[in-house]
């Protein structure tokens, strides 16, 4: 018999864009990720920019933008995170160092105000005009004017940038500074919810004055607001999403932990819950119990232990790519299940042991487990373009990131120039380099052994790019535009909406430009 078509529009839609359980189940036993697929337009009231990015990843964590930065140590550490969370994201902070050290990236970010200079410059009382212009000369400052502090921190005035000049150079700092009595300041424990609006408000009651310093109880100097940033900051607000914050107005911040073991092998309870315990006492907002394998008896026993102790501790765990999985970690304690084995930028885990599952599918077959248990989904890794997190969010609540933030300014490590372009290190927590500075435990491997076990990574170099402010931008408008072409206004509607089909080589090479001698990116 002839296959007919539907005649009607409604029945021609459904038989060529599927819904997920259509699509993922008529397609099972082949696994998909991002380029196999498109996405299908549906009938839209919403403009690109009304599109809202809420989401709720665990009772206590939800997030303004549904992008997480990978707990890598090329890609998060207390800079990122900061980056993350203004933007409305969430940074996890990696452990790829001494737990002293995570401990003081996270307070960093707890602590962080915007827009607040936390160690300023200063200078002392009995110094000379001419040390500061050498000073100035040396660390190239682009600014002239010091907060004067004693051995103590305490506040002893403000010397003038216009004091500081070269036919003053014998004079004492004490001869030009403006004294204490007449420097206006703010206490600390004033600044209140919202610090920025708070200094805002002083600099437009006091004209001319371009700084406002910022003391503790005893008058010693805390920090130091200056009004051009307090100005660049007002108006990036406009366009900005709103930060990520706790009940306390700080920042969110996650970190990540692994499955450390003592000497029997066993998990190491101690060491976990003490290094907890002193993370949740600062703060911390969402903890990641994270390997490279989460369907594990460490991996179970490390969630059970961070549930008995903190049970309203929002937890992240993983990875896994099966529903067993998420069913084991969600059974643990776990809220937030990372899925993800094998789709990263820098992963050679399917080159290596030949295991992982291409990404949407993993994404769609964790979702519905996810859903029957209660828990959230993390699409973590492979993500290259926005278009691949619209097509990850039809699944997932939030997704990771590595590689698209690695060649921030805000990631880790130094930037090197080769051939007249600028790069930074970007390298997988299995690649040989990553497990000898300590990750080999996330990889099933002892320290000491990283050497000789098989990597499953690699070490590599990204270009370097914009700040994170601009590449979260750039990903958030791609993201809206999804939103917009889908008819949802939430990322439940998209969850609920999403329609696919297939594409083939010749569809993938369709979907990018083409035939073209491109002049210029989309985003420059
Ligand atoms: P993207 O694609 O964003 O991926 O760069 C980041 C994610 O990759 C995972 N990851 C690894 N996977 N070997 C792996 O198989 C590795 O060495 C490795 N390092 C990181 C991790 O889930 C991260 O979030």
């Amino acid at each position: 018999m002839e296959p007919t078509a539907p005649q009607s529009p409604g029945e021609l839609d459904r038989l060529f864009y599927r819904p997920a359980d259509e699509f993922f189940v008529s397609n099972s036993g082949l696994s998909l990720t991002y380029d196999d697929v498109s996405l299908a337009t549906l009938y839209s009231e919403i403009l690109p920019r009304d599109a809202n990015f809420e989401t709720a990843l665990a009772p206590g964590l939800s997030l303004h933008l549904p992008v997480v930065s990978a707990d890598m140590d090329t890609v998060t550490e207390s800079r990122m995170a900061i980056a993350l969370a203004l933007n409305g994201g969430l940074g996890l902070i990696h452990y790829n160092m001494p737990a002293r050290q995570q401990l003081s990236e996270l307070t960093r970010v707890k602590n962080h105000v915007h827009g607040l200079i936390r160690e300023p410059i200063k200078v002392g009382p009995d110094q000379r005009i001419g040390e500061i212009l050498d000073l100035i000369e040396e660390k190239k400052f682009s600014f002239s004017t010091f907060p004067v502090v004693n051995e103590s921190g305490v506040l002893l005035g403000l010397l003038p940038g216009h004091c500081v000049r070269p036919r003053f150079a014998p004079r004492a700092v004490t001869e030009a500074m403006v004294a204490r009595s007449s420097v206006l300041t703010i206490r600390e424990d004033e600044l209140g919810d919202d610090p920025i609006a708070r200094a805002d408000r002083f600099f437009t009651e006091h004209i001319g004055i371009h700084k406002l310093l910022v003391v503790d109880s005893e008058d010693r100097l805390r920090g130091l607001f200056t009004l051009s940033d307090i100005e660049r900051i007002t108006q990036e607000r406009l366009l900005q999403t709103k930060p990520a914050r706790d009940g306390k107005f700080r920042l969110l911040c996650g970190a990540a932990v692994g499955a450390p073991r003592d000497v029997s092998g066993d998990i190491d309870r101690k060491a976990l819950l003490g290094h907890m315990e002193a993370m949740v006492e600062r703060g911390l907002d969402a903890v990641a119990v994270s390997t490279a394998h989460g369907h594990t008896r460490g991996v179970g026993d490390s969630v059970r232990l961070i549930r008995d102790a903190f049970p309203s501790l929002p937890i992240i765990a993983g990875n896994v790519t099966s529903a067993a999985g998420v069913e084991f970690l969600a059974g643990c304690g776990a809220n937030t299940v990372k899925v993800g084995q094998g789709p990263g930028s820098i992963c050679t885990t399917r080159v290596v042991a030949g295991v992982g599952i291409p990404q949407l599918t993993a994404l769609y077959v964790c979702s519905k487990a996810a859903a029957h248990c209660g828990v959230t989904i993390l699409a973590d890794g492979g993500i290259a373009k926005s278009g691949d997190i619209v097509k990850a969010l039809t699944l997932a609540h939030a997704v990771i990131c590595g590689s698209l933030l690695a060649g921030c300014p805000e990631a880790p490590g130094q930037i090197m120039e080769i051939n007249g372009k600028f790069y930074k290190q970007y390298r997988g927590m299995g690649s040989h380099a990553a497990m000898k500075a300590g990750s080999a435990a996330r990889y099933g491997h002892a320290k000491d052994s990283a050497r000789k076990s098989a990597a499953e990574g690699v070490e590599a170099l990204k270009e370097v790019s914009a700040p994170a402010d601009a590449v979260l931008a750039q990903l958030a408008g791609g993201l809206q535009s999804g939103m917009g072409y889908l008819g949802a206004p939430t990322l439940d509607v998209l969850r609920k909406n999403a329609r696919y089909t297939r594409i083939t080589a010749a569809g993938l090479k369709e979907s990018a430009p083409h035939d073209i001698i491109e002049v210029k990116t989309g985003n420059e």
